[in-house]
């Protein structure tokens, strides 16, 4: 797969997981959920969602190059 393809993929699931995690905690607690479940998804809902992040800026790491540490002409 290449990288276009896997950002397609690993895009969305990252909105989703960052979604989950903050609506999760914000609203969680008004769904008949055990507060213990909800923590414990939050818990490794949150390291997971570090790892996926770290492999979408992984996945972009040309475009913050590109962005960030390129000197621009001037004019
Ligand atoms: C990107 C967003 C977030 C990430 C990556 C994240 C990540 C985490 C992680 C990894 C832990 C476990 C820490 C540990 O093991 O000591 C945690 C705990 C916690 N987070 Fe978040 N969190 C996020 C957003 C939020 C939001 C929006 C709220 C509240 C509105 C929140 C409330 C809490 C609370 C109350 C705990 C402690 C839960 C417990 O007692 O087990 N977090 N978070």
């Amino acid at each position: 797969m290449n990288k276009q393809k896997f950002l397609k993929v690993v895009n969305p699931i990252l909105g989703l997981m960052l979604t989950i995690q903050i609506l999760g905690m914000t609203f969680g607690r008004m769904l008949p959920i055990d507060p213990e479940l909800r923590f414990g998804f939050h818990k490794w809902n949150g390291w997971a969602l570090g790892v996926v992040m770290i492999v979408h800026i992984s996945l972009n790491w040309s475009w913050v190059k590109a962005n960030y540490f390129t000197k621009k002409k001037k004019g």
